[in-house]
């Protein structure tokens, strides 16, 4: 059994005070949830007060992004061990936004993969389409090149000690979700393409869906028998609406 796994993703959003509600509204209200892992990604400046309010309550936090390099001179950047150093457990890796904005193509995503992993962090591996790209009918071929990439590099057993995120780029911050058939048509096309190289591994990898992922409509995606749970972005600035979210995750 795979075991529902809800992550929010803060992007870069939030400061000190914001921060400290937030994770103390999870933490007031996470007694409650059923059988659900829980984590937060907080920009990195905030990852410190996030793992000092966070530690041992359960709930799992990690980074954004990190630096494929171990350390030196890489300005501005933050590498995996500093994050390890920090106890995070997760960090997303290729993100549609660092994809777009910052030119991250799918070699770099699969050394940030490998550098996550070498460093003892689960990366949470991002991929997804674009509006022309479905409506080019290209959805499965570029979540294949994506996923590929990574699979070539690191080997399909690495997804043991993996999550993949299915955010279609359509759906992420425009309130536009899949519907859960959509959804479940592409994480069911993933776990086949695991298959192909590990079906014990396809069996057991969980595939979270991301993209305007509400209280309202979580239930339905959760349901459908390869959604594993959610990458949150928006909601997950709430606490009530994140703690809502995973609690749909458990039904
Ligand atoms: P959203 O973002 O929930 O705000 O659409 C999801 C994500 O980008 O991870």
């Amino acid at each position: 059994m795979r075991r529902p796994f809800v992550a929010g993703n803060w992007k870069m959003n939030g400061s000190r005070s914001h921060a400290a509600s937030l994770v103390d509204g999870i933490l007031e209200g996470k007694s409650d949830l059923g059988d659900v892992e829980v984590g937060v990604c907080p920009p990195f400046v905030l990852i410190p007060m996030v793992a000092d309010r966070l530690a041992g309550s359960g709930v799992a936090w990690g980074a954004q992004n990190l630096d494929p390099n171990e350390s030196g001179a890489f300005t501005g950047e933050v590498s995996g061990s500093m994050l390890a150093d920090f106890d995070c457990r997760y960090c997303i890796v290729g993100h549609s936004e660092r994809r777009a904005l910052y030119g991250e193509t799918n070699d770099l995503v699969a050394a940030k993969f490998q550098a996550a992993q070498r460093d003892g962090l689960v990366p949470i591996l991002c991929v997804g389409e674009t509006l022309a790209q479905r409506e080019g009918d290209e959805t499965e071929a570029v979540v294949a090149a994506q996923l590929n990439a990574v699979l070539d590099a690191a080997g399909p057993k690495t997804m043991v000690e993996a999550v993949i995120a299915y955010e279609p780029v359509w759906a992420i911050g425009t309130g536009m979700t899949a519907t859960p058939e959509q959804a479940q048509a592409v994480h069911a096309y993933i776990r086949e393409l695991i298959a192909g190289r590990d079906a014990d591994v396809a069996g057991s990898v969980r595939i979270l869906y991301g993209g305007s992922v509400k209280a309202g409509n979580a239930a339905e995606l959760f349901a459908q028998p390869d959604i594993d749970g959610g990458l949150i972005g928006g909601a997950s600035l709430q606490s009530d609406e994140f703690l809502a979210i995973c609690r749909a995750a458990c039904q």
